[in-house]
C-alpha cells in the first residue's frame, strides 16, 4: 500500500481563501483556526460546551463527556429534543416565515416549506405515528423518495423519541427485510412510488415483497407521490393523507435524555450482515450544527443544496439535521442529474440562485463526462462555496469543479467522513485553511486524528498506514445495534481505545491529510459503501452458484466498479445468459448499486492454505494488472493462469 501511496505525491497547487471570503467568514484566518482547534482539544469539555449551549436544552447536562473506552456518552444528564432544535426554536422570530426546505421534483413540480409550516407537517405526522402506538424507543423504518415527507418522518419520529431507520429508496426487498429483523422496527413508512428518469420505482411493492410471511411490522403508512396502482393490505396498510385527518398540529416535544437513539442507519461492513449504526441525540445535534455552522459558513440568507439521498448519512447530517438546527434554507431534489437533460443540476442552481453546493465527487466525474457545454448554458454566479463528500476526488476533478462551477471564486470544502461518525471529521474550513486538490486537509475542531502502521506507530510525513482517530467526539456512533460485541471488535480493538476508519492515507509535511480509500474488504461505489461479503451471499444464494469472489476495479466514472469471480456447481453450463441473470440476482437481491459490472467465471478461486480467499490477486486480475504480489502462500497456483485466462 506505501507505494501505491507514494507514487501519487505530486499535487503541489495551494488554494488560499480569498480576502473577500475571509473577511466575513465565521473562521477568517488559519492562526484561528488554530487556536480554536488547540482549546478544543487541551479543553474539549469548554469547547463543545460552549457549542451545545447555543442549542435548546430542556435539562443541563452535568458532564460534557464521559469517556469509558469504547463507550462515550456526551452531555451526560442533558435533556433536549432534537427536532424542538430543528423547528419551534426558529418559531420566535422571523426565521418562521422562511423557507426550512425548497423542493423540486424530478417532474419538475415544486414545493416550498416555511419553518412554520415544516413544525405544523412534522407535528401532525407526530400525532399520525402516536396515533397508531408508535411509542418512545419504537423503531420505525423510512423508505421514502427524496420528498419532503421523508425530513417530516425522520423529525416527527424524533419529537416523540421513536427511533427511525432510512433505507435508502434504491434498496431492494431482500435488503429491507433484513433491516426490519436487524432493528425489530414495528412500522414503516413509504410511498406508491418514486419517480427516477422518468420512471416509476415501485416502493410500495418492494414493501410488499419484503414483508411476505410476517415481520415485526405491524403499520405500514403510505404517502401518495406518484397516484401509481398498488395494493393496500386491510388492517396494515394506511394513507398518510387520510390518517392526517384525524388529528390536529398540536405536538409537544418530548424532552429525551442526550444519550436517547435518534437514528439507525445501515452501512456495510467487511463481514457479515450491514451493520446498523447507532446514533443518539445530544451529541450528534451538536457534531452536526457546529460543523454546518463552521464547515459550510451557513448563514441566514444563504441557500443551501446538498444533493445526497435523504437515505444516506449524508442526508440525514446535511440535508436535514444540520442545516434545520441552524435554521438554514435546503433546496431537496427527488431525481437524477441528468434528468430530463445533463444539465438539471445547473438549471436548479440558477432557478433558485443557490450559493452552497455540496455533491459527490462521483457526480462530479460525470458532469465532466457529459460536458461543459451543459454547465455553459446556465449563470452559476449565486454560488459561493463548493463542497463534497463520498470519496477521495482526484486532483483534476478538483479542478475542473473549481474552475467550471465555481468560476475560480468558490472555496471548495473536500469534507472526510464516514456513516459511522455521524459529522465531518476532516475539511477545510473555507475562510481559513487554503485548499490543496484532492486532501480533506486538516481535522475539524476536538478531532485528533493520527496515522499508524500495522503495530500501531505514527509515521513520519508522506508515509501511507491507517487513519485512526484518537479520541471521542459528540457525533461519533455508540454501538452497533444490538451488537456491542462487533461494535468494540471492529472499531476499537486493533489499536486499543483508538477508533479504526477502516481508511487508508498519509499526511503530508504541512500535516494535510490525503484519504487513499478504504483498506478492508469494503468498496465505494459512487460514493456508497458496499461490503464485498454482502454481494458474495447474493451471488452465493443463486442455485446454480457454488462461490464468489467479488472485488473492486478502478472506474473512472463510479471511483470503483464491481467484479465477480464466480464457480459454478457441476453440471451447471456457466453461459454468458447466466452472467446476465447473476447481475441482475444481485440487483433484486441488495439494489442495482450493486450490480456487478462484470461476471467472470472459474474453476476455482485462488485461495491460502488456510482457505481465504486471496482478494488481493484477483484484485489485481480484475484491473488488468498482471499478477505482481506474493503468491507463495497460494494454494494451487495452476488456479491464477485460468482466472487470468478467463477474461474473454
Ligand atoms: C470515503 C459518507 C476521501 C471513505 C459520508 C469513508 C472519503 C467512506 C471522503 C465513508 C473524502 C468519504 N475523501 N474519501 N472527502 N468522504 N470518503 O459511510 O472511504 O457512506 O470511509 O459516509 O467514504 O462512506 P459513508
Amino acid at each position: 500500500m506505501q507505494n501505491d501511496i507514494e507514487s501519487h505525491l505530486i499535487e503541489k497547487r495551494v488554494f488560499k481563501p480569498s480576502k473577500g471570503f475571509s473577511k466575513t467568514a465565521r473562521i477568517k484566518s488559519l492562526a484561528q483556526y488554530r487556536r480554536m482547534y488547540r482549546e478544543s482539544i487541551r479543553q474539549p469539555a469548554k469547547f463543545w460546551g460552549r457549542e451545545a449551549s447555543e442549542l435548546v436544552w430542556r435539562a443541563p447536562w452535568k458532564k460534557v463527556l464521559e469517556w469509558k473506552a469504547p463507550f462515550a456518552k456526551w452531555f451526560v444528564g442533558g435533556k433536549l429534543n432534537i427536532s424542538e432544535n430543528c423547528l419551534d426554536r426558529h418559531l420566535n422570530g422571523p426565521r418562521r416565515n422562511k423557507a426550512a426546505i425548497l423542493w423540486e421534483g424530478e417532474p419538475g413540480d415544486k414545493r416550498t416549506l416555511t419553518y412554520q409550516q415544516l413544525h405544523r407537517e412534522v407535528c401532525r405526522f407526530a400525532n399520525v405515528l402516536k396515533r397508531n402506538k408508535i411509542k418512545t424507543g419504537d423503531r420505525v423504518i423510512i423508505y421514502l423518495p427524496n420528498i419532503p415527507e421523508a425530513a417530516i418522518a425522520m423529525l416527527a419520529c424524533a419529537r416523540i423519541g421513536a427511533v427511525h431507520s432510512v433505507i435508502f429508496g434504491g434498496f431492494s426487498a431482500d435488503s429491507i427485510r433484513d433491516r426490519i429483523i436487524d432493528s425489530g422496527a414495528i412500522a414503516l413508512v413509504t410511498a406508491d412510488g418514486a419517480y427516477r428518469r422518468g420512471a416509476i420505482v415501485p416502493l410500495k411493492k418492494n414493501v410488499d415483497e419484503a414483508l411476505r410471511g410476517g415481520t415485526s411490522i405491524k403499520r405500514v403508512i403510505v404517502f401518495r407521490r406518484t397516484g401509481s396502482e398498488i395494493h393496500m393490505e386491510e388492517v396494515r396498510d394506511i394513507w398518510w393523507h387520510q390518517e392526517l385527518e384525524y388529528v390536529d398540529a398540536n405536538c409537544p416535544p418530548v424532552p429525551l435524555d442526550s444519550e436517547h437513539p435518534l437514528y439507525l442507519l445501515y452501512t456495510s461492513g467487511s463481514t457479515g450482515k450491514p451493520k446498523g449504526i447507532l446514533h443518539t441525540t445530544g451529541g450528534y445535534l451538536v457534531g452536526v450544527y457546529s460543523t454546518m455552522k463552521y464547515v459550510f459558513d451557513i448563514r441566514d440568507e444563504d441557500i443551501f443544496w446538498c444533493t445526497a439521498d435523504v437515505g444516506w448519512v449524508t442526508g440525514h447530517s446535511y440535508i436535514v439535521y444540520g442545516p434545520l438546527a441552524n435554521g438554514a434554507t435546503v433546496v431537496m431534489y427527488e431525481g437524477a442529474p441528468n434528468w430530463p437533460e445533463p444539465d438539471r443540476f445547473w438549471k436548479i442552481i440558477e432557478d433558485y440562485r443557490i450559493n452552497i453546493l455540496y455533491t459527490a465527487p462521483t457526480a462530479i466525474r460525470a458532469f465532466i463526462r457529459w460536458g461543459d457545454q451543459w454547465v455553459a448554458k446556465h449563470d452559476l454566479s449565486s454560488l459561493r462555496l463548493l463542497g463534497t463528500v463520498g470519496e477521495p476526488i482526484n486532483p483534476e476533478a478538483w479542478m475542473w469543479y473549481h474552475k467550471n462551477i465555481g468560476g475560480g471564486r468558490c472555496p471548495i470544502v473536500d469534507t472526510w467522513w464516514q456513516t459511522e461518525t455521524g459529522s465531518i471529521l476532516i475539511t477545510p474550513l473555507p475562510g481559513a485553511i487554503p485548499t490543496k486538490p484532492g486532501s480533506a486537509t486538516l481535522p475539524f475542531f476536538g478531532v485528533e486524528p493520527a496515522i499508524v502502521d500495522e503495530k500501531g506507530n505514527e509515521v513520519g510525513p508522506n508515509v501511507g498506514g491507517k487513519l485512526i482517530i484518537q479520541r471521542p467526539w459528540p457525533a461519533m456512533l455508540r454501538s452497533i445495534y444490538g451488537d456491542k460485541t462487533r461494535y468494540r471488535q471492529q472499531y476499537w480493538s486493533e489499536f486499543k481505545g483508538n477508533y479504526l476508519t477502516g481508511d487508508g492515507a498519509r499526511r503530508d509535511e504541512d500535516g494535510y491529510f490525503w484519504i487513499v480509500g478504504r483498506i478492508d474488504d469494503v468498496l465505494n461505489v459512487a460514493g456508497h459503501r458496499l461490503g464485498t461479503s454482502e454481494i458474495e451471499s447474493a451471488l452465493v444464494s443463486h442455485a446454480r452458484v457454488a462461490e464468489a469472489a467479488v472485488v473492486g476495479r478502478p472506474d473512472e466514472l463510479k471511483g470503483q466498479g464491481v467484479v465477480a469471480f464466480v464457480t459454478v456447481k457441476t453440471g451447471v453450463d456457466a453461459s454468458r445468459g447466466l452472467k446476465e441473470e447473476l447481475r441482475d440476482h444481485v440487483a433484486a437481491h441488495i439494489g442495482a448499486i450493486a450490480k456487478p459490472d462484470e461476471v467472470r467465471f472459474a474453476e476455482a478461486l485462488p485461495k491460502t492454505r488456510s482457505g481465504k480467499i486471496m482478494r488481493r490477486l484477483l484484485k489485481e486480475i480484475a484491473s488488468g494488472a498482471k499478477v505482481t504480489g506474493d503468491t507463495t502462500t497460494l494454494e494451487d497456483f495452476s488456479v491464477l493462469a485460468r482466472l487470468s485466462e478467463s477474461e474473454e
